[in-house]
Order: C-alpha cells, then structure tokens, then sequence
C-alpha cells in the first residue's frame, strides 16, 4: 500500500452512480471505502465496505472511524446517497419529510463533519455533494419541493463549506445532474425524461462520474454547483 495512494469514502455507493465513482476511482488507483445499507463485502483489499443507514450518525462514525482505521486518511467524500420522492407538495407525508430529510441531509451532514474532521489534520482534502438541477429551476409537471429544500441546502452548504475552509487546503463542490439513466428511473420513463432537457436525452452515469473526477483534480475550484443536465439550468 503506497502513502501516496488517495483515500476516496462513497456513499450510496450499492448501485447505480455511488457504483460507478467506485469503479472509476478504483481505475484511478484510490483506495475507496464504499457505504450504503445494502453494500457487499468486496474482495478487492483496497475497497472497504461498510453497511449502514446513512440517515443514522451512527453509520457516519463508524465509515469514518474504519476508513482512518485501515487506510490511515481520508482525502475525497463523495456524498452521493439520495433519494428523490417526487408529489404534489400537499400529498407529502410526515414518513416522506423523515425520509427525505433523514437520507439526503443528515446523510450528508454527520459524515461531512466527521471526514473534514480527518482532512483537518492533513490541511487537505474535498467534499463532493451530488445534489440536483432541479434545485435552481422547478420544472412544471415534476413537483418535487422535498427534493429542492434538502438538495437546495446541499448547493448552500457546499459554498458556505467552500469559503469556511478555502484558506485550510479543504475544497467543497456539487455536482448537479438533470435526469439519469440509473436505476432510479425504469428504461420506460426514458423517453420522457430525456423530453425535459434542452438536448431532449437522459445523461449517463459516466457524465456525473466524469464531472467527480475532475472536480476532484481541480485544486483551484471550489465552492462551485456544476450542472450536468443537458442544458436544464441554462433555460427551456
Ligand atoms: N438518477 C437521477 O436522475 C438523479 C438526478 C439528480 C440527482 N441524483 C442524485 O444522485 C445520487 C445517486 O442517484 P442514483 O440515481 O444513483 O440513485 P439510486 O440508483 O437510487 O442509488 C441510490 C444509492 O443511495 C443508497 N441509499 C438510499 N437510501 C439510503 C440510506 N437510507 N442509507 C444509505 N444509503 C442509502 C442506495 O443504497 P441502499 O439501498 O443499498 O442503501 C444506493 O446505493 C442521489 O443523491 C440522487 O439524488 C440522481
């Protein structure tokens, strides 16, 4: 195990994009710990998984404490676990607030804390939040206000991040996707999803894996959303 091998955590990282950052990280030859309730155990021994909800704190301590525990530091968190209930705003339950509230923010709040905690110690590292275009511009016909008020945050927080640490070597980006072909959306919403972008086509895994990638070899950006959405935020 080389010092200089990077140390990348990912949530939801069981399937669909969280997936494909482990794979595209490992090709990179970072040493990835991997996070979601339904994650296997991996026999590749620079890939560490741990299972939990990371809606629970709990779940954040433990990542954290193993990845420091067997790789020594943590340089990249990639905040991708997230879930997306989409309702009219008076259809919502209190079930769907706790859900929503508890993965897309807690899930981002405890484990941030605790990994900038260990990027403290190098004077080092990044934060990447997946949160979604849909934030900056509703679209009529996709009601989504839980959606925007906890991935909305994410966007505030990651700049607020950005400038709180900009002088500490700690970087805080997103990522902001329009609609992707993971297996969140079954292959007959296809068609019209990829209606609702300017480009009139889904996005792929690999353009939000692509966006992570060089955000993270970008030490002079921070505290920026990039859009991945087929043109979404730029207008209709
Ligand atoms: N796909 C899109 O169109 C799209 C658009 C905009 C933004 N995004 C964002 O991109 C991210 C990834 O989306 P995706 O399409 O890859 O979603 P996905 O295929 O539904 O995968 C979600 C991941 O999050 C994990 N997860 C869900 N609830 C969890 C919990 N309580 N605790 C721990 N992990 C949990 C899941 O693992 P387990 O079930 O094993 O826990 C899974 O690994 C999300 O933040 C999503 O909001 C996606």
């Amino acid at each position: 195990m080389s010092a200089s091998q990077k140390v990348i955590v990912v949530t939801g990282a069981s399937r669909g994009i969280g997936a494909e950052v482990v794979k595209a990280f490992r090709k990179l030859d970072y040493r990835v710990v991997a996070t979601a309730r339904s994650i296997k155990p991996s026999e590749d021994p620079n890939i560490l998984t741990v299972a939990g909800d990371i809606a629970d704190p709990e779940t954040a301590r433990r990542v954290i404490s193993e990845a420091v525990d067997r790789f020594g530091r943590i340089d990249t968190l990639v905040n991708n676990a997230g879930i997306f209930v989409a309702k009219p705003f008076t259809s919502y339950t209190a079930e769907d607030y706790a859900a929503v509230m508890g993965v897309n923010l807690n899930g981002f709040f405890y484990i941030t804390q605790l990994a900038i905690a260990e990027m403290e110690k190098h004077s080092s590292g990044h934060v990447v939040s997946i949160t979604t275009t849909l934030a900056d511009h509703a679209i009529d016909g996709v009601p989504s206000v839980l959606v925007s008020l906890t991935k909305g945050g994410l966007n505030a927080a990651t700049r607020s991040l950005a400038i709180e640490y900009a002088k500490r070597g700690i970087r805080a980006n997103a990522v902001a996707p329009g609609i992707i072909k993971s297996p969140m959306h079954p292959e007959e919403t296809h068609a019209a999803l990829g209606a609702l972008h300017p480009m009139g086509h889904m996005g792929e895994m690999s353009d939000i894996v692509n966006a992570i990638v060089y955000l993270d070899s970008a030490p002079f950006v921070t505290g920026e959303i990039l859009h991945v959405d087929g043109g979404q935020s730029a207008g209709h």
